[in-house]
């Protein structure tokens, strides 16, 4: 972060950023051109969207100024969406500041916001002129949003790479602490992994599909019950492992390195939590899509394939799942995370 004026026009830069990460970090801004938003998905609108617009045209923003978005996930969606639309788009450039932006949300080029109780109904494809990411932001980090960021690192290691998925086996204690060398390299491997699969397809017409993997699931389970992004992640990656397990793709043991990682980190591979309404959720989101549903299932760790299964189908196969997959506690993680 304190390196960034190397990287834009200072004089001509505005900053987006919001309260939390503006009383942490304003001390190392490269300039004091600063617009704050708040904080929260319903943050992440197009009223936002709009006051920021009316704030560029006060400070007179023309096409050489540039957008730098200093923040997490929602601070990098809308300055990306604004800065693709302003003036029919205007440079800008990302400082993620959560462990899950900088090793997702600020990769790949989608920029959007929610609209109408949809996420990221509204946006652009358009990729940042560049993404800085400052690990030293993370230390002051809440432990539910560094979770949040295990989640993506598990997801991209269990869909794509085999190395990263030991190395975590081996060094999750050092990454519960944030051992700088450990975080460094959970987030190097994981921009590298997702851009080399949005280099292939930043679309999204089938490869970067395989990002969803736990997402199906995981995205219901976050709609219908009160818990977090990274620990409904974590389950439906749980379920996703443990479906591929029952369909012959990939032998038990394979299933349960994934679900022993995601406990080892401090996530959950199951919780209590209303079914029916999970179920239904997936139905109704996905009956928009002619009732098949891109599945993101594992062949081994570190290979995914996507297959079109009909929405009943899966349906049937979710049922008894959770017998299948192992509920032993294992509270290695949760322990560690009290130390620290
Ligand atoms: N564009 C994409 O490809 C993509 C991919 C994944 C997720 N997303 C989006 O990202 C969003 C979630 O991002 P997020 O998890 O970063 O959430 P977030 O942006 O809400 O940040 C989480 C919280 O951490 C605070 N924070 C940020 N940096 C901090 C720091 N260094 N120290 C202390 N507190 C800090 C924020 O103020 C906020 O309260 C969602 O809206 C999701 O849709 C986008």
């Amino acid at each position: 972060l304190r390196n960034l004026g190397e990287y834009i026009p200072v004089d001509r830069t505005i900053i987006i950023t919001d309260s939390n990460v503006r009383s942490y970090y304003a001390d190392d801004f490269p300039n004091d051109q600063v617009i704050e938003i708040g904080m929260g998905e319903e943050i992440k609108s197009l009223d936002t969207v709009k006051n920021i617009y009316d704030a560029l045209l006060d400070r007179e923003a023309d096409r050489s100024t540039f957008l730098v978005g200093i923040g997490g996930g929602i601070v990098c969606d809308i300055t990306g969406f604004v800065a693709s639309t302003y003036l029919r788009g205007v440079k800008f450039g990302f400082v993620a500041s959560t462990l899950l932006s900088q090793v997702d949300a600020s990769v790949g080029g989608k920029n959007g916001v929610n609209h109408g109780g949809y996420k990221n109904m509204v946006g652009v494809f358009n990729q940042p002129e560049f993404v800085i990411c400052d690990t030293d932001l993370l230390a002051t980090l809440p432990k539910r949003e560094i979770l949040s960021g295990f989640a993506e690192v598990i997801k991209h290691a269990t869909i794509g790479d085999a190395a990263l998925f030991s190395y975590l086996e081996d060094h999750y204690e050092e990454a519960i602490t944030l051992k700088s060398q450990v975080i460094q390299r959970l987030v190097h491997d994981s921009v590298r992994l997702k851009s080399e699969i949005v280099n292939r397809d930043e679309r999204e017409r089938e490869e970067r599909m395989k990002l969803n993997f736990g997402h199906t699931l995981g995205h219901a389970i976050e709609m219908t019950n009160a818990v977090s992004h990274g620990e409904a992640v974590s389950v439906g990656m749980a379920f996703a492992s443990a479906l591929s397990e029952r369909r012959g793709y990939i032998s038990p043991g394979e299933a349960m390195r994934v679900e022993n990682l995601i406990r080892n980190l401090g996530l959950p591979t199951m919780l209590p939590m209303d079914w029916e309404r999970v179920l239904k959720a997936i139905k109704r989101d996905k009956k928009r899509r002619g009732g098949i549903i891109h599945f993101v299932f594992l062949l081994a760790v570190g290979v995914a394939v996507v297959r079109d299964i009909p929405i009943e189908e899966l349906m049937n196969d979710f049922h008894g799942l959770d017998k299948l997959i192992n509920l032993r506690p294992n509270r290695a993680g949760e322990s560690l995370w009290e130390v620290r």
